[in-house]
Formats: structure tokens, C-alpha cells, sequence
């Protein structure tokens, strides 16, 4: 494996290596995707191999330009087009019918396709540099923790794909929010980088799918999910304040959301490290550091971590909803 940067000399190279069938990290605005041309059945499978990733769970097919969508998928259904008007580029993916060429191996033998154009620059140039579709799910291991940052995909895969693109730290933190406009009644299948209210701009009654759903349409809504090693705990918001309820042994961490949570636990000895996601309590700033923070959490040091939930609200949602998934169940 070979780490690049991100001059316009290594923008081609990542290009190349796309389109002769290579295995690419590649930073997005939302975490580092594992890319490979998506024309090519047989990067597919090695996609699925290096993730250990099931191969029931789709791949998102990533275009350099908003007007690729056809290539990919029929973008003639209610709300496509405002919705790339309003928001592509940008951290939201769209469930679409596919077209014929699509391979099944990206699709899981699904009818519909998932399409996204990140505003990534870098990831622009180098999608358009390999000049064809471009398959990238999150570049970590089925189930663990995504990576924002070049490092977190050298460690954990770095003897198994040809390069990484380092484009530094990810500016939005979370995965894309992803759309399923290939039903009647719009729904959100994973809540992600652009929240719920912008969407609500253009389709007024969107639901969220109910991530407590026993038949999840994205295998990303499967329980466990984006999990660290060692036991995240996932408390009611506000209660983290309160006397933890373990034994004292000083190998716990805990992740904080706001100065005041943060300065109430520092006055007590409860916690070996406490780690505060935005101390001015911003939804959006508490996603950007939400998985750095958790790899940075996750070594031998820890025995486990505590969390509370955020607000509902702007990225609280999203972070909530990884938080879930990471968390052994308790709320
Ligand atoms: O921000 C992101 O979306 C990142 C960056 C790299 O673009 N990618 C990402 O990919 O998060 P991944 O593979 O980790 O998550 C893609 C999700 C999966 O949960 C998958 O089940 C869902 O998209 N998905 C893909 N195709 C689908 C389809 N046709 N219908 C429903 N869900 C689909
Ligand atoms: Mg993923």
C-alpha cells in the first residue's frame, strides 16, 4: 500500500489506479471511502473481501458530476431533481431505480442503486480523473469504526489495498444521509451528514425509518454497527452526570457533549480520560469529532466507554444513531 497526497500529480495517479481496477482510499467530506471502479465485478468482490463485508450489504456508487446520475440510475422519480438541485453536491445519497449495466455484486441484486456525489474536491477529481462510477462504501472493517482520518484506514487496512489518498481529518465526520426515493413515501433510510430539517425543506413530510426496525433495508441499520472494541455505553442525555453506575476502577472514558456535563465530571474522579465532543454543545461540531474521538478512545488503556445521547436535533440525529449502533443496548 502506497499513501498519496492530493496534488494534481497524485490526483491522477488515484485515477488511474481506479479505472485499471485498484483499490483506492479516498477522503469524502464524510469519511474515508474504500473505492473502486464500479464497471469491474471483480474489484466488487475484492471490495467485500477486505471489509469482510457481507455480500447482502449494497455498495454506494459515487459520481464526480451531479449530471452523471443517469448513468447510474433513472433519476426520473418524484423529488429526484430538486433534491440534486438542492443538496448534490453534498453528504446525501439517493436509493434509485439502477440501470441494467449495474452490476448485482454493487446492488445486492436489488432493483434500485445508491448514488452519491460527494462536494469532496479531491474526491471530485480523482472519481472524474478515473473517468467511470466509482463503488466506495466506508473504508473500515465490516462493523467497526469508521475512519475520518488517513491513519484510521492505514491501520486498519492498510497491507490489503493499493493506496490511500491522504486528504487530512473529514470535514463532517458522519456517513451521508442516505434517501430512498424509489418508493412511494419517501424515507430516510440512515440519518447522516445533512440533517433531517434542510431535506424537510424539499420533501415537507419525510419520515426516518425507525432504527429499532427488525428488517432493515440498510445493513447499516443492523444493531451492531460502526462499534470500537471494547463496551460503549449509551446513557439517556443527561444522566452521564450522575454517579456512574460501575464499579469505580479507573479504566472507564467518558464522551461529553457541552462545557457543563464536561466541567461536573472533571470535579469528580469517576473517569480516567473524559473527552468533550463540543463544548459549545453544536450538533454538527460533536459529528466532525465524533469517530476520531472514538478511535482515540479505543485502545488498552480503556476498559470501556460512556456516552450520552445529544439532541435530537441537526447532527445530534445522526450521531445518536451511530452511537446506537456502537452501544451495548441499555436505552
Ligand atoms: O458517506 C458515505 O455515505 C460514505 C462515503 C465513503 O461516501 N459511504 C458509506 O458507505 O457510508 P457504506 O457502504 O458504509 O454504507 C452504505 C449504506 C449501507 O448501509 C447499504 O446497506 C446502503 O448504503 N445501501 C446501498 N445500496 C442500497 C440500496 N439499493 N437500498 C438500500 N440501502 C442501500
Ligand atoms: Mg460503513
Amino acid at each position: 500500500m502506497k499513501i498519496i497526497g492530493t496534488n494534481l500529480e497524485d490526483i491522477a495517479v488515484a485515477g488511474q489506479a481506479l479505472r485499471t481496477g485498484c483499490l483506492v482510499a479516498i477522503p469524502t467530506e464524510t469519511v474515508y471511502g474504500l473505492a473502486g471502479n464500479a464497471r469491474d465485478v471483480h474489484t466488487l468482490a475484492r471490495i467485500f473481501a477486505v471489509k469482510k463485508r457481507p455480500i447482502f450489504d449494497p455498495l454506494i456508487i459515487h459520481i464526480g458530476d451531479p449530471f452523471d446520475v443517469d448513468v447510474v440510475a433513472d433519476s426520473n422519480v418524484p423529488f429526484a431533481k430538486e433534491i440534486v438541485e438542492a443538496f448534490w453536491p453534498g453528504p446525501i445519497t439517493l436509493i434509485l431505480p439502477r440501470r441494467s449495466w449495474v452490476p448485482d455484486l454493487a446492488t445486492s441484486g436489488l432493483d434500485t442503486v445508491a448514488v452519491r456525489c460527494p462536494s469532496h474536491d479531491i474526491a471530485r477529481a480523482i472519481i472524474r480523473k478515473a473517468g467511470v462510477p466509482v463503488a466506495a462504501p466506508s473504508a473500515n472493517p465490516f462493523g467497526y469504526l469508521s475512519p475520518t482520518r488517513a491513519n484510521h484506514v492505514a491501520r486498519q487496512l492498510g497491507d490489503k489495498i493499493d493506496f490511500i489518498v491522504d486528504g487530512g481529518s473529514c470535514l463532517l465526520g458522519v456517513e451521508s444521509t442516505i434517501l430512498d426515493l424509489s418508493i412511494e413515501q419517501p424515507v430516510i433510510l440512515r440519518p447522516g451528514g445533512l440533517s433531517v430539517e434542510r431535506i424537510r425543506s424539499v420533501i415537507p413530510d419525510i419520515r426516518v425509518l425507525d432504527r429499532r426496525t427488525s428488517n432493515p433495508k440498510a445493513p447499516g441499520q443492523l444493531p451492531s454497527h460502526y462499534a470500537p472494541s471494547r463496551p460503549l455505553y449509551l446513557l439517556p442525555t443527561g444522566s452521564l452526570a450522575q454517579k456512574p453506575p460501575y464499579p469505580e476502577d479507573k479504566s472507564h472514558a467518558a464522551i461529553t457533549f457541552g462545557s457543563v456535563t464536561t466541567q461536573a465530571l472533571l470535579r469528580t474522579n469517576w473517569y480516567k480520560t473524559v473527552v468533550d465532543l463540543s463544548p459549545d454543545a453544536n450538533t454538527t461540531e460533536a459529528a466532525a469529532a465524533l469517530f476520531n474521538t472514538l478511535h482515540s478512545l479505543d485502545t488498552d488503556e480503556y476498559n470501556a466507554i460512556w456516552t450520552e445521547r445529544l439532541p435530537e436535533e441537526g447532527l445530534g440525529l445522526a450521531v445518536n444513531d451511530r452511537l446506537y449502533k456502537a452501544s451495548i443496548k441499555l436505552v
